[in-house]
């Protein structure tokens, strides 16, 4: 199994290029589903997570090409309505293929996705939706079983909390539904607006994305053939970038003390990361050649509370933790989106941070002059990232084991930090 060895300690300097956001290009795939004929997606990331919806697409009998970071997807052929165990657990968000499958097929059988590294996860949210468009749900052998008779209906419904995948599934479901959907207390992620930008191309009509409201009315385009049905049109999406990876490039730019330029970032979609930048003393200037972070000597702490977008990011709390903990003085990080994401704080207390965790959603940091390089495990994507930025700060040589978690979410992480001037190799 992979690893990853990093010899620590030394400023990041250079350029960066941030690749497609993997949360967007998620949906943006599954939303091929709903199309009769070919979707054509630019700017994909060369991801596990792609190859793992890709294989999901094909076992339901989509057509896929790719070419580089291209693809083409045509779902006409599709056979099957189930989404199986063995896809399912590898990656959560393939619960992505339910709102689309129900809505264009009437029926759909998708492996529940069980617990996850970082805490239960439910997807109640996204069955109460479909059932309030009128689908039937019911868990059967562990399986989610859901189908209508006739297309589903316009609805009214409210999200107790703001869920992305939830907002997204209900958003696809409703595209082919019949009548009027309006979604309240929806999350408002820019990758959410990506999906109503491109439902939209594809001939649907999605608006209020971005805001707590999304009204959708269902289209009544259909297609004829040996299974007819309603069907949005084929159409050429790029995907946006991805504001955790550039997140990630820029934290780890303040933590190595060095100055390096983010290019092909978004920085209207990274408000809550260059605030918190800015505020632990590190220089952020934002120009057209992209996003420049200038680190500083004396790292300031500075308190995190994870929070649905536009707030503090729960995908990067682990990479701040790392900043903090070479820090002058304590901070509190409060994770408020899941519970248990806090997996890779033993791991860097091995590095030598001082973190504590008390009561379960709060870790205490305490700023350390320097970390040291150990042998660690990577437990989850975005810990992977931290435990990458911990051993690019510590004197000596860093390994981390099980670096699969990262290559589900970072395209050529090593090399692009090699590029950065890092020590850094897989083995
Ligand atoms: C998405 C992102 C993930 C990110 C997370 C929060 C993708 C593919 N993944 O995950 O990287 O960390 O948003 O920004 O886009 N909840 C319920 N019931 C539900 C659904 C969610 O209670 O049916 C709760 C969750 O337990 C959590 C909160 O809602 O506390 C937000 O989770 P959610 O936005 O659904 O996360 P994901 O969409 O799975």
């Amino acid at each position: 199994m992979d690893k990853i060895e990093i010899t620590g300690g030394i400023p990041l300097e250079g350029k960066v290029r941030i690749s497609g956001a993997k949360n967007a290009a998620l949906p943006l795939l599954a939303s091929s589903i709903l199309v009769q004929g070919p979707v054509d997606y630019t700017n994909i990331p060369d991801l596990m997570d792609i190859k793992s919806i890709k294989m999901l697409l094909e076992d339901l009998g989509a057509t896929t090409e790719t070419s580089g970071s291209n693809i083409r997807i045509d779902a006409s052929a599709i056979n099957k309505a189930e989404a199986e165990y063995d896809l399912v657990r590898k990656m959560r968000a393939s619960i992505l293929v339910l709102g689309p499958l129900v809505a264009r097929f009437g029926h759909a059988r998708v492996s529940l996705p069980g617990g996850c590294a970082i805490g239960a996860r439910p997807v109640d949210l996204h069955l109460k939706g479909l059932e309030a468009m009128g689908a039937k749900i019911s868990i059967e052998h562990g399986y989610i079983e859901a189908t209508t008779s006739g297309r589903l209906k316009g609805c009214e419904f409210y999200f107790d909390v703001p869920t992305v995948t939830g907002t997204e599934n209900l958003m696809m479901a409703a595209t082919l539904a019949q009548g009027t959907t309006v979604l309240r207390n929806c999350a408002r992620e820019p990758e959410i607006i990506a999906l109503a930008d491109a439902l939209n191309l594809m001939g649907g009509d999605v608006s209020g994305a971005g805001t707590a409201v999304i009204r959708i009315n269902g289209v009544e385009k259909g297609y004829c053939g040996k299974r007819s049905g309603q069907s949005l049109d084929s159409a050429s999406i790029h995907v946006i970038p991805d504001r955790i990876e550039a997140g990630t490039f820029m934290v780890a730019a303040a933590a190595t003390k060095g100055d390096v330029l983010v290019q092909g970032g978004e920085p209207e979609h990274m408000g809550g990361i260059i605030n918190k930048l800015r505020q632990s003393g590190a220089s952020v200037d934002i120009s057209e050649e992209g996003i420049r972070v200038k680190g500083v000597e004396k790292i300031k702490s500075t308190d995190i509370k994870t929070l649905p977008y536009p707030g503090f990011p729960t995908d990067m709390q682990a990479q701040f933790m790392v900043l903090m903990s070479i820090a002058e003085g304590n901070c509190v990080v409060h994770e408020t989106i899941f519970e248990n994401r806090f997996i890779h704080v033993n791991e860097l207390q091995r590095m030598g941070a001082d973190i504590s965790i008390s009561g379960g959603n709060y870790a205490m940091v305490r700023g350390v002059k320097s970390l040291s390089g150990a042998q660690v495990m990577a437990s989850d994507l975005r810990a992977s990232a931290s435990l990458v930025i911990a051993g690019l700060v510590a004197r000596g040589t860093t390994t981390i084991n099980r670096v699969y978690h990262i290559d589900r979410g970072y395209e050529s992480i090593e090399k692009k930090f090699s590029s950065l001037g890092a020590q850094i190799r897989r083995c």
